[in-house]
């Protein structure tokens, strides 16, 4: 198989953020808090922002993008980093990508001092639960319902970082 490579999206690269994040919307609505529509609707500037912040990873499989990452600090949380919007190709799934796009982040987040990486699970994903558990992610008990949906719910996941002490 075709190795896969992790590299971070800069400013100039926000054709492809934008494209892979929307086909992520399209691919798998029930795992995201935002909506295929919702993102849709964003100008330019928007993802060149995005981009520019540096805050995202794409996997890439020879000329195809095939999974993404993003993270960033959450209001009042200074000492933490929150994974957001992992996802990864069908095409490409089950074969390690996961894995490589959140050691992308744990590299990040430990570089930038934080001690702590945290990140929300849909209660019903049950791969992603697989994933995150099987690489040392804990519950913390903090339990939220989806913005979009009162009915369903999805429960705080955290890995202390090898950086703190
Ligand atoms: C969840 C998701 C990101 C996993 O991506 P992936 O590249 O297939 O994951 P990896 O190959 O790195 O898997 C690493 C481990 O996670 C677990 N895992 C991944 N997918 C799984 C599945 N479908 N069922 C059970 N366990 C799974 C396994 O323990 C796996 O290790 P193994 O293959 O050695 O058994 C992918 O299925 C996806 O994009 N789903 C839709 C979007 C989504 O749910 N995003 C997460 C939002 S929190």
């Amino acid at each position: 198989m075709t190795a896969v490579t992790v590299r971070r999206v800069g400013g100039e690269d926000w054709p492809t953020l934008k494209a892979v994040r929307l086909r992520a919307l399209d691919a798998d609505p029930a795992a995201f808090t935002s909506t295929l529509a919702r993102e849709e609707a964003f100008t330019d500037a928007v993802w060149q922002e995005r981009a520019g912040a540096g805050r995202s990873f794409v996997a890439c499989r020879a000329d195809a993008v095939v999974g993404l990452v993003s993270y960033y600090a959450e209001d009042g949380r200074p000492r933490e980093r929150q994974l957001v919007s992992m996802w990864v190709a069908p095409e490409a799934r089950r074969s390690g990508v996961a894995r490589a796009l959140v050691d992308a982040v744990l590299d990040a987040a430990a570089a930038e001092g934080a001690e702590r990486l945290t990140l929300f699970v849909v209660d019903d994903n049950e791969a992603a639960r697989r994933l995150y558990e099987q690489l040392g992610f804990v519950a913390t008990g903090e339990v939220q319902e989806l913005p979009s949906d009162a009915l369903r719910t999805e429960a705080r996941y955290a890995l202390p970082l090898a950086s703190a002490t």
